[in-house]
């Protein structure tokens, strides 16, 4: 049975969705969690929806086997192909929390009359998740989207805040289409790494919006509306679990979560 101190489950295709984790940890320093990163089927970006479905199905189970009191899509990938999934699987009593929505409505009410950007896997440009949210909350706004499937590959290898990032990620945001735009929404959870060098290409003229921050927001919110906020104040207890372990996945867990950690392998898919 779940209780106040039950922990938070939080998943993503790999280990970008620690970006989330981590930002959770800062707003929610009491809360525990459970992270699961599906290592052996990453990168979710170019799988197809039914795939997607199929694995968020598994790892929702398996972080309800971990008895979470919610569960957070840590993905944009799996927010945009596997939302109902999760929440059917959750039942009416696990709040499910994604990535999207929440971003998708700060951006709706935040601008009014003007064009904005959205860059994420193919996967989630291709479902057009971020177009549809925010055109339908907020019609006097043009969303613009562009996949930059070379980013989390690039990022996951430690190739940011250098000139071979900052080279990639001008090209795609010279694109034709963005120019002119308010906002840009980092859409893929490992994005958060490359916000300074994004940020820069657009001399702070632009404002970039990372789902790390905004979705921490809305746990913490969620989880007081449904009175599941953890009433003691002992620090929280991290577990961290991958469904293929290397130890080159642990390494670069630093770069995403800030602080070393142990990744524990659960064969989930055997
Ligand atoms: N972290 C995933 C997302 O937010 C992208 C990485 C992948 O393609 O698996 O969409």
């Amino acid at each position: 049975m779940k209780s106040t101190h039950s922990p938070i489950g939080i998943f993503d295709s790999g280990i970008g969705g620690l970006t989330v984790a981590a930002a959770i940890k800062k707003v929610l320093p009491h809360e525990s969690f459970v992270y699961f990163g599906d290592t052996a089927h990453l990168p979710y970006g170019d799988k197809s929806p039914e795939s997607i479905r199929h694995y968020a199905a598994r790892i929702a189970a398996f972080l309800l086997d971990k008895k979470c009191k919610a569960i957070v899509i840590a993905c944009n990938t799996a927010s945009a192909h596997a939302l109902k999934t999760v929440v059917d699987i959750a039942g009416p009593t696990i709040p499910v929390i994604n990535v999207v929505d929440p971003v998708a409505s700060y951006a709706a009410s935040h601008y009014n009359d003007c064009k904005v950007g959205v860059i994420g896997t193919k996967g989630t440009i291709q479902s057009r998740i971020y177009v549809n949210r925010i055109e339908r909350m907020n019609k006097s706004l043009k969303v613009l989207s562009n996949a930059t499937p070379l980013l989390a590959p690039m990022i996951e290898e430690g190739f940011f805040n250098n000139s071979i990032s900052q080279t990639v990620i001008n090209s795609y945001l010279s694109k034709k289409s963005f120019s002119g735009i308010k906002a840009l929404i980092l859409g893929c959870t490992h994005y958060p790494l490359i916000k300074k060098e994004v940020e820069s290409y657009y001399k702070k003229n632009v404002e970039i919006i990372d789902s790390a921050s905004v979705v921490a927001q809305t746990v913490k919110q969620v989880l007081k509306e449904e009175k599941l906020l953890k009433q003691t104040s002992t620090a929280g207890k991290y577990s961290f679990y991958v469904s293929d372990y290397t130890a080159s996945f642990e390494q670069s867990t630093k770069i995403f979560f800030r602080e070393k950690i142990k990744l524990v392998e659960a064969r989930i898919w055997d």
